[in-house]
Order: C-alpha cells, then sequence, then structure tokens
C-alpha cells in the first residue's frame, strides 16, 4: 500500500489499525499528544509515534480518539486537514454507565459527531468508518459467513471511494450510505453493537447487509 498514513490517537482503535495499515506497507506515523504512551508499542511494531501535529501530515489521517475530544482535535489541526482524508472512527459516547447496555451519546438522533466535525473542518473530507466494529474484528475479520460489512459515509466521493478500497483490502464489504448526515445511523450502530456485549459477555460479531 502507497500510502502515507497518520494515525491520531494511542488507544486501542490507533494501535489496531496503525498496525494494520503499517503490515500492509503503508507508511505510517501515529499522532499522539503524549508520545511516551507509545514507546512500547513502537519498539515492539517499528511503528514511528510523532505529535498530533506531525502525524496529520500524512496523506490520509485515520481519527481514533475519544469521542468527546474528537471536536477539541480537530479544532487545533484546523487548516492542515484541508483536501485530507480523515477516516473518523470515532462515536460520540458520553461520560457515565450505559442506560440498559445502551451506550449514551452526547448527540441526538438527528445529528452526528462526523457532521459537527466536518462543519468544524469544512476542507477536510471525512469519511466514517470502523465506528461500528470492535478493535478485535478491524482488521481481516474472520467469521464462517463471510466478509461483513463495513457502512462508510461522508460527503466526498473520490474519499469514499479510497477508504473502500482501503476497507475491501483488510477484508470488509464497504457499503456506501451516503452523505454526512447518514453518520447518524452509521454512529448509532456502534450502540447496536456493544449492546449484546454490555448484556450478555458476547462482543464477537460484525454487522453484514445482504442485498439483491
Ligand atoms: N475500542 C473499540 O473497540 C472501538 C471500536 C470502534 C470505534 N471506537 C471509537 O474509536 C475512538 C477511539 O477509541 P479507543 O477505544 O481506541 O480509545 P479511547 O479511550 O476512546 O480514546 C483514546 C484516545 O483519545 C484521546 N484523547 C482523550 N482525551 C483527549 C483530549 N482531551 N484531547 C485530545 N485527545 C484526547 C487520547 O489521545 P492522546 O494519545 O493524545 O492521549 C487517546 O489517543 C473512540 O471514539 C471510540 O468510540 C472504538
Amino acid at each position: 500500500m502507497a500510502l502515507t498514513v497518520g494515525i491520531i490517537g494511542s488507544g486501542t482503535v490507533a494501535q489496531t489499525l496503525g498496525k494494520g495499515f503499517f503490515g500492509a506497507g503503508a507508511s505510517v506515523t501515529m499522532g499522539t499528544r503524549d508520545p511516551g504512551k507509545l514507546a512500547t508499542f513502537t519498539a515492539e511494531t517499528g511503528i514511528p509515534v510523532a505529535d498530533v501535529a506531525t502525524a496529520a501530515a500524512a496523506d490520509v489521517l485515520v481519527l481514533a480518539v475519544k469521542g468527546t475530544a474528537a471536536e477539541t482535535v480537530v479544532r487545533q489541526l484546523g487548516s492542515a486537514l484541508a483536501g485530507k482524508v480523515v477516516i473518523d472512527t470515532t462515536n460520540p459516547i458520553a461520560d457515565g454507565a450505559p442506560d440498559a447496555g445502551v451506550l449514551r451519546y452526547f448527540t441526538n438522533a438527528n445529528e452526528s459527531l462526523m457532521e459537527r466535525l466536518q462543519a468544524i473542518a469544512p476542507g477536510a473530507r471525512f469519511v466514517k468508518a470502523w465506528n461500528s466494529v470492535g478493535a478485535p474484528f478491524m482488521i481481516h475479520p474472520t467469521f464462517a459467513e463471510g466478509r461483513p460489512t463495513m457502512f462508510i459515509c461522508g460527503n466526498d466521493a473520490d474519499a469514499k471511494a479510497q477508504v473502500a478500497e482501503i476497507l475491501d483490502g483488510f477484508g470488509w464489504r464497504p457499503k456506501d450510505v451516503g452523505l454526512a448526515p447518514s453518520a447518524r445511523p452509521v454512529e448509532a450502530l456502534c450502540q447496536l453493537w456493544c449492546a449484546p456485549g454490555f448484556l450478555s459477555g458476547q462482543w464477537r460479531h460484525a454487522f453484514a447487509l445482504f442485498e439483491r
């Protein structure tokens, strides 16, 4: 994969996707406020870590920060995001316990976090992806039934096509479900994915769409 990829974040998703892209041959830089957090990760994987602004110089960015911090991070990056494909893995999860297994969101049903991010950085080409599955299944998910579906959306057709190709390479069936407002139902899929986990401890699933 002849891409430079900047991963913004240092958590489970950032590390999983950083390793995935690196393993596929991309030139990856992890971006975090505290590069020391990833010292062991870098020693084990050989993937370099830098500050957020340095990582954001890559061609393709993966936003993998806590939902409550995403708007701040995008605001800080500002014009550095202009023209970039930004794969948005975030979910608008509010602080506090789930309600009978359903994560509480700080957005309402008629808006989404990705729309807020797109409004903060209008020149960025956000594509929602990878938000509706747990990190262990993000790269080359294996299910007896075949490839699961990754629902994506965003305003820029070329950016979505590029992300769809990336997802295909990582073992997903990408499904473009529309423009930025489609992030409302796509973000809600995270609540649906997590509910069985919170209620019954079952976290080993992914979504698939049957079409004819
Ligand atoms: N965990 C999963 O399986 C999963 C699956 C799908 C989607 N997601 C979504 O992916 C995102 C990342 O999830 P995660 O579980 O990997 O990690 P997380 O614990 O949700 O977030 C960790 C990251 O958030 C950043 N962060 C936290 N507070 C911040 C602040 N005040 N300002 C700037 N950055 C801040 C940290 O950046 P620094 O490195 O700079 O400290 C860290 O990299 C979330 O939005 C989550 O909803 C998670």
